[in-house]
């Protein structure tokens, strides 16, 4: 009874969120449109698991992932890391990716990922050798994994001090 009535008091309160704030809506609205049930996207989907684990991504993009020796649930991954990274860059922290690829398709992905360039310590170099069928398979894997978690704190320039914690990195050699 109890709980059937909290469950009712949510659900009012969401309805009411919603009607209230014309923003609430649009950011749901607005991811971009993706397949994710094809037996070709669900073949994509796997080659992505398999190479957020792999090829690196969750060590920096999930928080934790490293010291925990990987044993972090799937549901958390790629939800970005406050754990920041400092050198003469400033301070860097590894986005939250399962927001960043909300509003892209795919082939906004395609595009921008053999363009970006990042700060350190982000490969972004790496997405210039990758096929571009892995890179389909990254975009659809973190597609699957749906929206989640808070956006990574902002960059800190660097005559600003970061909030810990932060690991140092040296001035490369001249
Ligand atoms: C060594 C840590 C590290 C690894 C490994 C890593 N990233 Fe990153 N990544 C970062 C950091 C830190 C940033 C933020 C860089 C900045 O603020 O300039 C970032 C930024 C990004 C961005 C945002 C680029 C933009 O538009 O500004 C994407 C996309 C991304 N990473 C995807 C990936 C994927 C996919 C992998 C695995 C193939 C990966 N990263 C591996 C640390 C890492």
């Amino acid at each position: 009874m109890q709980d059937a009535f909290r469950i009712r008091r949510a659900v009012v309160a969401i309805a009411a969120a919603i009607a209230i704030s014309p923003v609430a809506t649009p950011a749901l609205s607005q991811a971009a449109k993706v397949d994710l049930t094809s037996p070709e996207a669900k073949k994509l989907i796997d080659r992505g698991r398999y190479l957020a684990k792999i090829s690196g991504c969750n060590d920096c993009h999930t928080a934790a992932y490293m010291p925990m020796a990987g044993k972090v649930p799937e549901k958390d991954w790629l939800t970005g890391d406050s754990f920041g990274w400092r050198g003469p860059w400033g301070t860097t922290y590894a986005v939250n990716l399962r927001l960043y690829m909300q509003p892209m398709t795919e082939d906004e992905w395609l595009k921008r990922a053999v363009t970006l360039e990042t700060r350190p310590p982000m490969p972004w170099w790496v997405f210039r050798e990758m096929h571009k069928d892995d890179l389909r398979a990254i975009y659809r894997y973190i597609r699957f994994l749906g929206p989640a978690g808070q956006p990574a704190p902002a960059y800190v320039p660097p005559d600003k001090e970061p909030k810990p914690p932060y690991a140092t990195f040296p001035a490369p050699p001249k």
